[in-house]
């Protein structure tokens, strides 16, 4: 038998930072052993048998702890993913929330880059609660990622709510497809930082994080350059950005037509979403 503790000093020792290794050694037991985090603070030990297995795999192979489990929290969910799907940042919740400031029964709304669906199914999750009627297609290239999103739609319920198709940016969308957001986290890591990340991130999809160009700004040029041919009048655009990136999607939004510009921080200070209006 071994405490909590034992099993978090055996992540340190293998170079896991202490506050990540806590987190990750809480949720290898709650998976082991199916209660609640605040359940396990009345519990001194655990049978080591079924929880090293977990420990070793992340020490062997440096996968990303929610690779292993198979599922990543999020805003109060539990969300299945997998090698085809970015884990959910903490990030990606400023975005949600600024984005279901401008849900209305009846809106239409294109989530650009769905991965494991964490947008589209915590705006109609939302949507659901306020009782609002809403439409939410999520696009990306990914065939492995809209099946996850699709996964994660029908655990939470919210098939009638949310669909999902195949699309480069706007490749697939039709014409005569009007939204009143187009919300979108797009990859924003230039290639060339691909090196100087974690090692744990290298594990996630490089297509669902680096773009091919110098500043990170690929998918917003694409996106804010045709959103307003898919817009309805005085439609939001809202994006996530990587810290340094707000001052030049600032400008591609008011060279494209964009008004009502807002930048919102989070909780480092750093300008991480940007929301605008045609
Ligand atoms: C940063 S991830 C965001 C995933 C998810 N929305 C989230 O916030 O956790 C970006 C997503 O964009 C998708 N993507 C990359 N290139 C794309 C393209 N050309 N068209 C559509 N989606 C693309 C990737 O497959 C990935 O799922």
């Amino acid at each position: 038998m071994k405490t909590k503790n034992d099993f978090i000093k055996i992540l340190i020792g293998a170079n896991i930072p202490s506050n990540e290794a806590k987190i990750e050694v809480e949720l290898i037991l709650e998976k082991v052993t199916g209660k609640k985090l605040e359940e396990l603070l009345f519990i001194n030990e655990f049978d080591e048998t079924q929880i090293m297995p977990y420990i070793k795999e992340r020490i062997e192979t440096k996968k990303p702890i929610q690779y292993i489990l198979g599922y990543s929290h999020f805003m109060g969910e539990k969300f299945i993913v997998n090698s085809d799907v970015l884990i959910p940042r903490d990030e990606t919740e400023i975005l949600i929330r600024e984005t279901n400031k401008e849900v209305f029964n009846g809106a239409k709304i294109l989530d650009i880059g769905v991965g494991s669906g964490v947008i589209s199914c915590m705006i109609g999750k939302y949507s659901k609660e306020k009782n609002y009627d809403v439409e939410i297609l999520g696009v990306d290239i990914s065939n492995g990622a809209i099946h996850t999103a699709l996964d994660n739609v029908k655990k939470l319920n919210l098939i009638r709510t949310c669909i999902f198709r195949k699309s480069d940016i706007f490749s697939n969308i039709r014409s005569d497809e009007k939204f009143d957001i187009i919300v979108s986290n797009p990859p924003y890591i230039p290639k060339k930082m691909y090196e100087t990340i974690q090692e744990e991130v290298k594990f996630e999809p490089y297509n669902a994080l680096f773009t091919e160009d110098d500043k990170g700004l690929y998918f917003y040029e694409k996106i804010i350059a045709d959103a307003p041919k898919f817009l309805n009048k005085n439609g939001f655009i809202l994006f996530e950005l990587m810290q340094g990136q707000f001052e030049a999607v600032c400008q591609l939004l008011k060279n494209n037509g964009f008004k009502n510009i807002q930048i919102i921080k989070d909780l480092a200070n750093i300008e991480r979403v940007i929301k605008a209006q045609i």
